[in-house]
C-alpha cells in the first residue's frame, strides 16, 4: 500500500497547483466572491452523506479493513448539515422557483461536480476494501487541500461578520485530518499492508479517477466563480 499512498501524495501536490486554489488564495478579491462557487459544491456536499452511508459502508463485518471504512463513514455522513448553514451564513440562500432550483442542480454549471460522488461510487463498487480505503484516502487528500485555503477565507470572512463557518471554516479543517478517520495511526495500518498484483493496479486506478474527477469539478467552480460577480447577485437578491 506505501507506493499506493506515495501516489495519493504526488496526485494530491499536482492537484495544489490548480489555478483554482491560487484564486482561494487571492486576497485582493472580495472573501465572498471566492466563495461565490460554494451553491455549485451542493451536488457534492449532499451525495457525498450517501457515498459514505450507503456505498462505502458495509454492515455488519468481520473484515478489519471494512471496519476502518465503517468507522471513516460515520465522520463523514452528516457534514452537508454545515454546509447548508454555511450556505445562508454567505448570503447564498437565495429563493428560487422549485423547478430553477433543479435546472441549477441538474445544470451544466454543476455537471462535473455532480459526477464526482457518481463516479466514484462506480469505480468502487464490489471493490475489496482495500481499494475502498485507496479512494477514502485519494478523497480526504483532495479535501485537505480544499479545506486549507477556504478555512482561510472563512476565518477572514469571520473577522467582518462575527458568523463562524462549519463547513468552509477550520472546523471542517479539524476534523478532516487528511486521512480515513476514526482509527488510530491509520497511514501507518495502510502502510504496512501488502497489496497482491491486482489490488495494487485497482488501488493506482482508483486515486486517478478520484483525483481526476475533483480535478474536472474544481475547474468548473473556478469557472463559475469567475463568470457570477456576487455583489450584482446579492443586489439582484
Ligand atoms: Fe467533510
Amino acid at each position: 500500500m506505501k507506493e499506493v499512498l506515495a501516489l495519493v501524495e504526488q496526485r494530491k501536490q499536482e492537484f495544489a497547483q490548480l489555478p483554482f486554489f491560487k484564486f482561494l488564495q487571492d486576497k485582493s478579491i472580495d472573501p465572498r466572491q471566492r466563495l461565490a462557487w460554494a451553491p455549485c459544491l451542493a451536488p457534492f456536499a449532499m451525495g457525498f452523506a450517501l457515498l459514505n452511508k450507503d456505498d462505502f459502508r458495509k454492515e455488519p463485518t468481520d473484515d478489519p479493513l471494512q471496519e476502518i471504512i465503517n468507522r471513516h463513514t460515520y465522520e463523514d455522513d452528516h457534514h452537508w448539515e454545515w454546509f447548508l448553514e454555511d450556505l445562508e451564513k454567505l448570503g447564498l440562500n437565495h429563493s428560487m422557483k422549485f423547478s430553477d432550483a433543479m435546472r441549477f442542480f441538474w445544470g451544466e454549471e454543476t455537471y462535473k461536480t455532480r459526477l464526482v460522488c457518481h463516479q466514484i461510487a462506480l469505480h468502487t463498487f464490489r471493490a475489496e476494501p482495500i481499494v475502498v480505503l485507496a479512494a477514502i484516502e485519494a478523497i480526504e487528500a483532495t479535501g485537505n487541500v480544499v479545506l486549507a485555503l477556504t478555512a482561510q477565507i472563512a476565518q477572514e470572512l469571520q473577522q467582518i461578520t462575527k458568523q463562524k463557518y462549519r463547513y468552509f471554516g477550520a472546523h471542517h479543517f479539524r476534523v478532516e485530518i487528511g486521512h480515513a478517520t476514526g482509527t488510530d495511526d491509520v497511514e501507518q495500518v495502510l502502510e504496512s499492508i501488502q497489496l497482491t498484483k491486482e489490488q495494487k493496479t485497482q488501488a493506482f486506478e482508483v486515486v486517478e479517477k478520484v483525483f481526476d474527477v475533483f480535478t474536472e469539478s474544481i475547474n468548473e467552480l473556478m469557472t463559475y466563480a469567475e463568470h457570477h460577480p456576487i455583489i450584482q447577485d446579492l443586489k439582484a437578491s
